[in-house]
């Protein structure tokens, strides 16, 4: 997975953060709005105080600007005066907590739908990415950047940025106010701001580095943890459960470690943060004693300015904290866009449309290698007419499987070109090309819901009838019928709950119902014992029938109705297209192994490999 390449990854963070959140920006304009009306509210709070302090506590009349909002008569009496400063006190009291309602019920819901939008966004982009993508980075820290890094949108707006630009305003509004009652006063609380600015700036940037480690430790943990879950029963009958625990740990320490690291820089930054700002309210408090006692300024004047001190320090405090706060949140975006800057395959904009093609295939002179590694495929030519059933042998790893990932462009050739119906497949639209097709891989993998629900995966809206038709046609219907819930029984975690020829089966079912002119079969009888294989090779007759199909095998009995071969060997693809029967009998042979027919199943050349001569005595008492 590619790091930020970008040395300072700050701005255009959070321009793309903007972007995402563009939809809400009105949403977002609300929260700051409301936001905005605490600090007038807050500027506020001390008035009350004054009042009583200075005009009911020593019986001054009361302030000119009082008796705009309420009748002198009434403010005439010492009593209605102290009972109009509580009443204000009161009122305030509850705006300020309708304001702070509002405000949550806001920002929780643009935080969710921020979070949600992202995270669909993410899900959609990765599920069209390449699979040499996937091949390259695994899919535990994908996950995890969908699942853990993505909610940092809500935590960035919320906890971050909005916090921030109230506290900007209030800032500005509460120096504004202070700077009025006395400048000096005002001018000696703000001259720690500087320093502040350059604290927040260094501890962020060194933040910023340990959020990139922590997450990518954080990451590497949960790839041990998902790897492990998904081998559950690999783990346990090796007996690695031990180890297991121990690189689990050992990932999961090394990032205690980095939060610790984080922690103390970020605790020293607090508190070097709070004894500026104390020696700032500490110079503030000498000077303005001194204005009391030169006559400068009233004593209920100095509460209100030290009252408003702490206002001025509170959003200054803010403003400097969350910049280093912000950067685990900040991080997280970084690795959820450097997601999204991965670029996916395009599936159904660009390209030739095409719709149901005849399948005469060609391969020209064809090279490919998994990301820049030794060559798998060179030099590979040949040609297939519509309706060809194409058998493909050879030793593994010699590339079988690969060819046909190529054919449905799962990978791009290094060289050459393969043409489906005499256009070049590069040109056609890429999700009209994989229509063409029906898979039946060489491990089925299950979805994690009903068997009739997988059956039908290519098309999920057709009827119950139709699949059941489809698991007859692939000798699937007489197991699923024993089957406590039938059609209706759920196949567990990637379809755990059935045996590998159950699975194979429903993945026949499933090329059945997909009704693709090209079929693709990677070993599709190679899990099903010689009696059901050759029931399911009788069920693929009737699939192959009028299609292009490549059927991959190392049972030679398999491949016997195929009208080519291509026969991978010694690093070179022969194409036999003539006398198929012959040549595997030649093959067989040549292998050690007699080829008589009838039944087929006699031909799988793994029956005659002989049992060690000590066998029968390895189960002994
Ligand atoms: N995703 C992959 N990334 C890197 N190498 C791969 C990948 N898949 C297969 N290979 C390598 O390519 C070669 C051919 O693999 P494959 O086509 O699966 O063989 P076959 O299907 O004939 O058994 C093997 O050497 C294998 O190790
Ligand atoms: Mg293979």
């Amino acid at each position: 997975m590619p790091k930020a390449a970008n040395p300072d990854p700050f701005p255009s963070t959070l321009w793309r953060l903007w972007d995402q959140c563009r939809p809400y920006r009105l949403h977002l304009a609300g929260s700051v709005a409301l936001a905005f009306l605490s600090t007038p509210f807050a500027l506020l709070v001390p008035l009350p105080l004054k009042l009583v302090v200075d005009n009911v506590l020593t019986h001054q009349p009361a302030p000119a600007w009082l008796e705009r909002y309420l009748p002198s008569a009434w403010l005439r009496s010492n009593t209605n005066l102290l009972a109009s400063a509580i009443s204000f006190l009161l009122l305030l009291g509850l705006v300020m907590q309708l304001q702070v309602l509002a405000s949550w019920m806001l920002q929780t819901y643009t935080g969710e739908k921020l979070v949600h939008d992202f995270r669909a966004r993410l899900f959609w982009h990765v599920q069209r990415l390449r699979l040499s993508f996937y091949d390259r980075s695994g899919t535990a820290d994908v996950a995890y950047r969908i699942q853990h890094d993505a909610p940092a949108i809500q935590t960035a707006i919320v906890q971050g940025i909005l916090p921030f630009v109230t506290a900007v305003f209030s800032f500005a509004g509460v120096a504004w106010v202070t700077c009025k009652m006395d400048l000096p006063l005002a001018l000696i609380a703000l001259s720690v701001s500087p320093a502040l600015v350059y604290l927040s700036r260094s501890a962020s940037l060194k933040v910023h580095d340990g959020w990139h480690r922590v997450k990518e430790l954080d990451s590497s943990a949960m790839s041990v943890l998902t790897e492990v879950l998904s081998a559950v029963r690999l783990v346990k009958a090796f007996g690695r459960e031990s180890d297991e625990d121990e690189r689990f740990a050992t990932r999961s320490s090394q990032r205690v470690d980095g939060q610790m690291r984080l922690a103390l820089t970020q605790a020293v930054y607090y508190c070097l943060t709070a004894l500026l700002i104390t020696f700032g309210t500490a110079a503030a408090l000498w000077v303005g004693t001194r204005h009391v006692q030169a006559g400068l300024l009233s004593v209920g004047d100095l509460l209100v300015v030290m009252a408003y001190m702490t206002q001025l320090y509170e959003p200054l405090r803010t403003m400097s904290n969350k910049i280093p706060e912000v950067q685990a949140s900040l991080v997280s975006l970084e690795r959820a866009f450097a997601l999204l800057d991965e670029v996916p395959e395009t599936l159904s904009s660009a390209g030739r449309p095409i719709h149901r093609v005849s399948g005469r295939i060609e391969f020209q002179n064809v090279a490919f290698a998994y990301h820049n590694q030794r060559r798998v495929l060179d030099h590979i030519s040949f040609e297939i007419e519509p309706g060809t059933k194409v058998g493909v042998l050879g030793p593994t790893g010699s590339g079988k499987s690969t060819l046909l990932s190529l054919l449905t462009r799962f990978y791009e050739p290094a060289e050459g070109s393969i043409l489906l119906d005499g256009i070049d497949i590069r040109e056609l639209r890429l999700r009209d090309l994989r229509d063409q097709f029906g898979i039946v891989p060489q491990d089925p993998v299950l979805f994690n819901c009903s068997i009739a629900e997988n059956i039908a995966f290519s098309t999920p809206d057709v009827s119950q009838e139709t699949i059941v038709a489809a698991a007859v046609a692939a000798h699937a219907d007489q197991f699923i019928q024993l089957l406590p819930e039938g059609y209706e029984t759920q196949v567990g975690d990637r379809g755990c709950c059935l045996s590998g020829g159950e699975r194979q089966r429903i993945a026949i079912a499933r090329a059945f119902l997909k009704n693709a002119p090209i079929l693709i079969l990677d070993e599709p009888t190679s899990a099903v014992d010689s009696k059901t294989e050759a029931a399911v090779i009788s069920a693929l007759d009737a699939l192959l029938r009028g299609r292009t199909s490549f059927m991959i095998a190392h049972r030679l009995s398999t491949l016997e109705r195929c009208d080519l071969l291509l026969h991978f060997d010694s690093g070179e693809i022969k194409v036999i297209s003539d006398d198929v029967k012959m040549y595997l009998r030649r093959l067989a042979r040549a292998q050690g192994f007699h080829f008589e027919e009838p039944p087929p199943a006699r031909l799988r050349p793994d029956i005659f490999i002989a049992a060690p001569s000590d066998s029968s005595t390895a189960f002994a008492d």
